[in-house]
């Protein structure tokens, strides 16, 4: 087990009603909120009402249209807002895209060049705003961990800051919130919660023996539950798991011990850079193929464990119980409805070459991943789920 250090400041308030501690939480930063909210989802489900019955007593400013695969331009407008108008506190409600966007807005408030300097160059993240959360939809751990990830569209960059200064202070996760979720939208963030566990579990480190069987102990939540939050989206204890699962799959729980670069990520980023898909569609389509690419003698190993304990396979051949956890792995995205191809999502293969350069160029995918990848062994990735 590699040395590490666990430090995640953010407060979490799990469950029905949690809502309520709002006011006396955010009284702690002050009075001025910017309430940073998406395309509309929490005005047709009441939440944006709650929110604002709740903090009657308080100065809100409102940052509404935040773009799935939030983008630099309303980052810009965003900490403009802030410095504007000296704003105490930001209050994401939302998923991902919205808690993203508000963490990068936190840092750029304080930074007096572009945002998007600050993804370039991380030293120059030096101070944020505190940001709270009420968390609409479980998908990327963003409510819990110190990451953003933002598109330029002027460059077709999807990049990520990362730094502790962007952990939420607080997180309010109500499993109820879930409930007016579409099931494409539960399926693609249960695929991106199963990611984030796989791309920690696959790692070269094998000493980490309670992080994995933490880590497959979530992958056979997402298993259990996502097709019941699918069939009945007010299932409570479906939600529960399924949002507690998002969180501890991304909170840096599962990575400790172990450590590398991801792989499946950086090549979605691109294809959501470049295309603008949903991130769990994309991760649906990379994964197997990334899986079959890698499957060799050196990983067969830990992708029969994978097999075993996640899949139940009892097949005694490594390599064969491999094979078979990867066909249950494509198998079970394909009964949540996901794409399996590149085609379906209307992407052919025109820009296969740039965007494999582009995810070597900016992740550690060909020096420090489970198996390093370098930009031809990624086109034959993308080649190989093309449709
Ligand atoms: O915009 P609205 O109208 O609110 O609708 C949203 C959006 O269209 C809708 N939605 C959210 N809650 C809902 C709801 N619809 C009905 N009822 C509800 N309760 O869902 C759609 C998707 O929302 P979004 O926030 O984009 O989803 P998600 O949480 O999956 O976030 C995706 C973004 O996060 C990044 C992704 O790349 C992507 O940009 N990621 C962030 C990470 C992080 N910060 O740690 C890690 C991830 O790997 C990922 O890269
Ligand atoms: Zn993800």
């Amino acid at each position: 087990m590699n040395n590490f250090q666990f430090c995640v400041p953010t407060d979490i308030r799990f469950g029905k009603g949690q809502i309520s501690c709002l006011p006396e939480e955010l009284a702690k930063f002050g009075n001025k909120v910017l309430l940073v909210y998406g395309g509309g989802s929490i005005k047709r489900n009441g939440i944006y009402d709650t929110v604002r019955e709740l903090l009657t007593e308080f100065t809100l400013y409102e940052l509404p249209g935040i773009e799935p695969n939030p983008k630099l331009t309303s980052v810009r407008e965003g900490a403009a807002m802030c410095r504007q108008h000296d704003i105490d506190v930001i209050l994401a409600v939302g998923g991902g895209s919205c808690i993203d966007a508000s963490k990068h807005i936190a840092c750029s408030a304080y930074y007096d060049g572009d945002p998007w300097d600050l993804v370039k160059d991380r030293s120059k993240l030096t101070k944020a705003l505190p940001i709270a959360v009420v968390l609409t939809i479980c998908a990327t751990g963003s409510e819990m961990n110190s990451g953003a990830v933002i598109t330029n569209e002027e460059t077709n960059e999807k990049l990520e800051i990362n730094a502790p200064i962007l952990y939420p202070a607080l997180s309010v996760c109500d499993p109820t919130y879930l409930y007016t979720l579409p099931a494409r939208q539960t399926a693609s963030g249960t695929v991106d919660i199963m990611s984030h566990v796989m791309e920690q579990y696959f790692q070269k480190n094998d000493g980490a023996y309670l992080t994995d069987r933490l880590s497959e102990s979530v992958l056979k939540t997402c298993i259990h539950y996502a097709p019941i939050a699918m069939e009945k989206p007010d299932d409570y204890e479906a939600r529960s798991n399924l949002m507690w699962a998002s969180t501890i799959a991304l909170n840096h729980l599962l990575t400790v011990g172990k450590g590398g670069a991801w792989s499946c990520h950086p090549i979605e980023h691109e294809l959501s850079a470049y295309y603008d898909i949903t991130h769990g569609v994309g991760l649906a389509i990379i994964t197997p193929a990334w899986m079959h690419a890698v499957l060799s003698e050196q990983t067969e190993e830990r992708f029969a464990m994978f097999a075993r304990n996640v899949w139940n396979i009892t097949e005694p051949d490594n390599r064969t119980a491999a094979e078979m956890g990867i066909e249950r792995t494509e198998a079970f995205f394909r009964s949540l409805h996901m794409p399996e191809t590149l085609k379906e999502v209307g992407i052919g293969s025109e820009k296969f070459e740039e965007m494999a350069a582009e995810a070597v160029r900016t992740s550690g995918i060909a020096a420090r991943a489970y198996v390093p990848l370098d930009q031809e062994s990624i086109v034959r990735i993308f080649e190989s789920c093309a449709g």
